[in-house]
Order: C-alpha cells, then sequence, then structure tokens
C-alpha cells in the first residue's frame, strides 16, 4: 500500500477505557466519516485516505478532521464543511474557513 498524499483522520471520541464519549461523535462524527469516504469514491481521488480515530483532546472544536502529513486541523466540521475541504484537497490549498487556529 502507498502512503496517502492526503489521509484524513476524523475524531470517534474513542476512549482507551471505554465507549465513545465526546463532542465528535454527539456531532455525527461517525456519520461524516461514511460521507467523507463516499465523497472520496464520487470524486475518484487517489491518494486520499479516511480513517477514525480516537479523541484528539480538541472536543470543544468538534466534530475535528486532521488532514495528514499537512497538518492541517479542520473544526466543526460539518458535510458542507468536509465538501470544501476535499475542494481545497483537489485544489491543493487550505479550507481556510474551517481550520482550527488553537
Ligand atoms: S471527542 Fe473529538 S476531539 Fe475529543
Amino acid at each position: 500500500m502507498e502512503k496517502p498524499a492526503h489521509h484524513l483522520f476524523v475524531c470517534g471520541s474513542f476512549r482507551a477505557n471505554g465507549a465513545p464519549a465526546g463532542a465528535c461523535v454527539k456531532k455525527d462524527s461517525l456519520a461524516l466519516v461514511q460521507y467523507l469516504q463516499e465523497e472520496v469514491d464520487s470524486r475518484g481521488l487517489t491518494g486520499v485516505l479516511v480513517s477514525m480515530t480516537g479523541c484528539l483532546n480538541a472536543c470543544v472544536h468538534g466534530p475535528v478532521v486532521i488532514d495528514y502529513p499537512a497538518g492541517h486541523w479542520y473544526k466543526n466540521v460539518t458535510p458542507s464543511a468536509a465538501e470544501e475541504i476535499l475542494d481545497a484537497i483537489e485544489n491543493d490549498t487550505v479550507a481556510e474557513a474551517h481550520l482550527m487556529r488553537s
């Protein structure tokens, strides 16, 4: 397997010692994973991988998505924001409006 140019990590709020709990899963981040994957497939984006993670310790900004290895952290990611993030990936830019700044 080749390393993806963009690995999108979507917070699934998982905790090491129990069930998912936190802002991201409460704001439907599980559905966001499926949505992103379907959009990646629909757009035919190669080099983009979508995965779910445990809590990223930025709960107040949830749902949180990290674009790795670029290092962009996106906050409050809705399906609409996800579209803009994928647009930015396609255009080799950054979805500035959704960046987490702190
Ligand atoms: S639950 Fe997503 S950052 Fe903590």
